[in-house]
């Protein structure tokens, strides 16, 4: 018989094909139709954004999934919403929902880590009720903000600005589902590089020390890095990979000091950070769909340099 082929270090690809498998997109699936934000993000999003309808302040979605949080923002009243996610099928799932819920939203499909400067140059097109997609890969996808809607009345072309975001989300720990440090800083400086200066972003990641339990599980795992006993598909310490009922998943957990320099060298400004609990009571439903987490609210940096 041959032998079991040794596990290997985890990869972007590998983690798409993960978000890309049935069982992930069941659920995130489910959740965009049943869940919709949570009572934390609800508080966060009203501090970030203008009320609604925004139509002239353009919101970016990145790691979007199946829409929960776009589609739920149009249900706001929001009209200038833009989402991107790199695993089709969740995009598929977004452009259903939003169609099914009449919601005009930009969908694409993108990575975050290659959006690209030159993005912004070419440009997209428009968000017709979530029926664009763009494809990730060599080439830059040309995400932009949908135009105003309303339509603006002026007849001149947008101002270069226009073709900023105005805010970015990064919602749910998408940004910490991308291997190795290198790449999220990539990802954050792409996302810099689609906003405004003082633009908010605001993600969420898991925290190492949020309590005493998953403190002490982190010292064991220091434990068998130093002892060269990690398991061999982890890349950096505090990675993790487990399976659950939505398959396998690859997750990051920073600490906040980790988050602090990532910010700082990305073109982002930290502007606060809370743990989930301090914010809000969350539903079983929503406590049964995730666990504990921090948010994070950064501006986009004045001088920050347009291409990275
Ligand atoms: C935990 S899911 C959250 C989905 C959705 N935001 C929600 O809250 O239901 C994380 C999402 O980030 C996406 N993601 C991970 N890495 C990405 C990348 N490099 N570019 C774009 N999306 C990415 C995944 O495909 C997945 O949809």
């Amino acid at each position: 018989m041959n032998k079991p082929a040794a596990p290997r270090p985890v990869t972007a690809a590998q983690i798409r094909r993960d978000f890309n498998d049935p069982r992930a997109v069941v659920h995130y699936t489910r959740a965009a139709h049943e869940l919709g934000l949570w009572a934390s993000e609800r508080i966060m999003l009203d501090r970030v954004l203008p009320p609604p309808p925004a139509a002239d302040f353009p919101i970016l979605e990145a790691g979007c999934g199946a829409g929960r949080v776009s589609v739920a923002l149009h249900g706001l009243g929001y009209r200038n919403l833009t989402g991107f996610d790199f695993a089709r099928e969740l995009v598929e799932q977004a452009v259903f929902l939003a169609t099914e819920r009449g919601a005009d939203i930009a969908f694409h499909h993108a990575d975050a880590t290659k959006l690209g400067a030159e993005s912004l140059k070419r440009g997209a097109g428009s968000g017709e009720q979530g029926r664009r997609k763009t494809e990730p890969g060599a080439g830059s996808p040309k995400i932009r903000p949908a135009p105003q809607h309303p339509p603006s009345s002026s007849s001149s072309l947008p101002a270069p600005r226009s073709f900023l975001f105005s805010a970015c989300l990064f919602m749910f720990n998408g940004l910490m589902q991308i291997p190795l440090r290198r790449n999220r800083r990539r990802a954050l400086r792409q996302l810099a590089g689609v906003c405004r200066p003082g633009a908010p972003l605001l993600f969420t990641t898991h925290d190492r020390d949020h309590s005493p339990a998953e403190r002490a599980s982190w010292r064991l795992e220091a434990r068998r890095w130093a002892a060269g006993k990690r398991d061999p598909r982890l890349r950096e310490f505090g990675d993790r990979r487990f399976e659950d009922h939505c398959g396998d998943t690859f997750m990051h957990l920073p600490d906040r000091a980790e988050i602090l320099a990532d910010l700082a060298a990305t073109g982002w400004v930290h502007a606060e950070d809370h743990l989930r609990r301090e914010l809000a009571k969350e539903s079983a439903a929503v406590r049964a769909f995730s666990d504990e987490c921090r948010f994070w609210v950064a501006r986009r940096a004045e001088n920050f340099p347009k291409h990275t």
